[in-house]
């Protein structure tokens, strides 16, 4: 079965000017006067949640395993007058980056989940190592644990229009025993009220708890942890009540 990161273009159906707008405006609230400059996306994609950083003023730059989503970020960027350093790298070794640093290094787009614990807490390793003293960590999760709790299966989601193609999306959710999940994605493309095309993917996740990454944080010597929900203009402060959230932590200024 294909990922759905081979098709970015699929994948960037979701994008909208009003869309990108909001991500922008939700990154302001949320790194508030925190000093960043410079950011590191290590699970950059497209650059939908990242590239919308550049007009507050932030310097990004990212890496991704998959080279069709970087190549569609790559011309996003361009389009935009605004380049940015792309390296095709997995998560859990960084080693493209070293000789670099950054104020602030981040996995964007639920991303920590693709690779199992071990893997997830070896990613903030090789995140913190290429923060600079003082600097932050950044990720975004779904909220494994109320996923795990709710069980849900079917996602509806509201139909994009291109042109004069309606496109549908829907995802059934495989929970398997050993507590990993499967998203089971089918997109149809409609024409006249006719299915013109259909594209089925798979994605295969690793659900962690909260205490699992802020536990490395706190490990690591990161402190003034904050965590917030995504979008942040949701006001639940019940963290069994959110659905996705975004964590910062800053590093030790001698770190
Ligand atoms: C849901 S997409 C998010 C993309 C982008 N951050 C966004 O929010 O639009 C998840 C991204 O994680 C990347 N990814 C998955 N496993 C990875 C790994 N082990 N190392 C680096 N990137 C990975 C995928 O290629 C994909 O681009």
């Amino acid at each position: 079965m294909s990922t759905l990161y081979d098709r970015a273009d699929i994948y960037d159906l979701i994008e909208s000017d009003a869309r990108t707008a909001s991500i922008r405006h939700d990154w302001k609230t949320f790194l508030g006067n925190r000093p960043i400059r410079t950011l590191l996306d290590v699970s950059i994609g497209t650059g939908g949640m990242t590239l919308p950083l550049q007009e507050l003023g932030i310097s990004v730059s990212g890496s991704d395993l998959s080279k069709s989503m970087l190549a569609r970020c790559r011309q996003k960027a361009e389009q935009k007058g605004c380049p940015v350093t792309l390296l095709q790298s997995d998560f859990r070794d960084l080693s493209c980056w070293s000789g670099n640093s950054f104020d602030c290094v981040a996995s964007t787009g639920n991303a920590l989940g693709y690779v199992d614990h071990d893997g997830v807490l070896k990613t903030l390793e090789q995140m913190d190592r290429l923060v600079r003293p003082g600097g932050f960590i950044c990720f975004d999760s779904r909220n494994w644990e109320k996923i795990q709790r709710e069980k849900k299966r079917f996602y509806l989601y509201n139909p994009f229009f291109k042109g004069d193609t309606r496109i549908n999306l829907v995802q059934v959710w495989d929970h398997h025993a050993d507590g990993t999940i499967t998203f089971n994605l089918l997109y149809t493309f409609e024409q006249h009220n006719r299915i013109i095309q259909k594209e089925l993917f798979e994605e295969h996740y690793h659900p962690f708890s909260k205490d699992l990454v802020l536990g490395k944080l706190a490990e690591l010597g990161y402190t003034g942890t904050a965590l917030s929900p995504v979008p942040s203009t949701i006001q639940e402060t019940d963290f069994d009540r959110i659905d996705w959230y975004r964590v910062i932590a800053q590093k030790a200024s001698d770190g």
